[in-house]
């Protein structure tokens, strides 16, 4: 019998979580030509096949000014930070072992192709203001139109946060629309929820991918958006805007 095709909006979290973990990987193709290795693969477990991302660990290059970890751990503490926001900024993710060594493997989003993603970053719609917030919380220094995956349901996925979490400040982004406005309850009520998490599990979960110091530093930054309340400004003393921007 054939495997049954499911898409990912038919997974649950859960799910998706366990065929990322449990799934034989298949290497179909190298999705950009990037500076670090990224792949486009299946993922099948018990008749179920869908697709993924898979960035092995090996595949990285250093970069001068994310000495610590790996990218892949980044990618899967950002997960993290979106499961314990409750918003699902980003897609399952989970650190594994595949066919190239251990790596991040993350599910696939069938993103509507039709959108025009230089006019999404300007449009005022809950999942980009989550997204805001979210990219806040772990100091995403690339999130570029291209880090954008609006669903055909109206969702908005973001993808690549290798280079998040950096304990100096280093926001850098092409969603400023919002910045130095008040922030909505709800995303006070999420950061209020995610700081009791800092004390516990979440901890835990995080220090496990992520140095001491930048454990710290995520708390300092949910403590400082609880303060002002607002989206945050452009600094002035870092590029706001990554290069290119889409
Ligand atoms: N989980 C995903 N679902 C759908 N498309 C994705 C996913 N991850 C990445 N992509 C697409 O692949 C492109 C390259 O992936 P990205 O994570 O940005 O890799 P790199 O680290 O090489 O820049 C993204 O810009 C996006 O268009
Ligand atoms: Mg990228």
């Amino acid at each position: 019998m054939p495997p049954s095709e499911e898409t990912p909006a038919t997974l649950d979290a859960e799910q998706a979580l366990d065929l990322l973990r449990a799934g034989t990987i298949e290497i179909e193709g190298r999705l950009v030509d990037a500076s670090n290795t990224t792949l486009y693969c299946s993922l099948s477990c018990d008749g179920v096949t869908t697709a993924c991302v898979y960035k092995p660990v090996r595949g990285e290059r250093p970069l001068w000014d994310f000495p610590d970890g790996t990218l892949a751990e980044r990618e899967v503490a950002a997960y993290v930070v979106s499961a314990a926001l409750g918003w699902d900024v980003v897609p399952p993710t989970v650190l594994r072992d595949g066919p190239l060594g251990e790596g991040m493997v993350q599910l696939w989003i069938d993103g509507d192709e039709t959108v025009d993603l230089a006019r999404l970053i300007r449009v005022d719609v809950p999942p980009l203001r989550r997204m805001v917030v979210f990219d806040a919380v772990v100091n995403n220094a690339d999130r570029k139109g291209g880090h954008l995956i609006p669903t055909p349901a109206g969702h908005v996925y973001g993808v690549d946060h290798g280079v998040s979490f950096h304990q100096q400040d280093k926001l850098r982004t092409v969603l400023w629309g919002w910045a130095g406005d008040p922030l909505p309850e709800e995303a006070v009520d999420a950061l209020s929820a995610l700081r009791a998490l800092l004390e516990g599990t979440l901890d835990d979960e995080l220090s496990a991918l992520l140095t001491r110091r930048e454990v710290v530093a995520v708390r300092r930054r949910v403590d400082r958006l609880l303060t002002s309340r607002r989206y945050p400004e452009p600094s002035g003393e870092w590029p706001a805007i990554p290069w290119p921007p889409f």
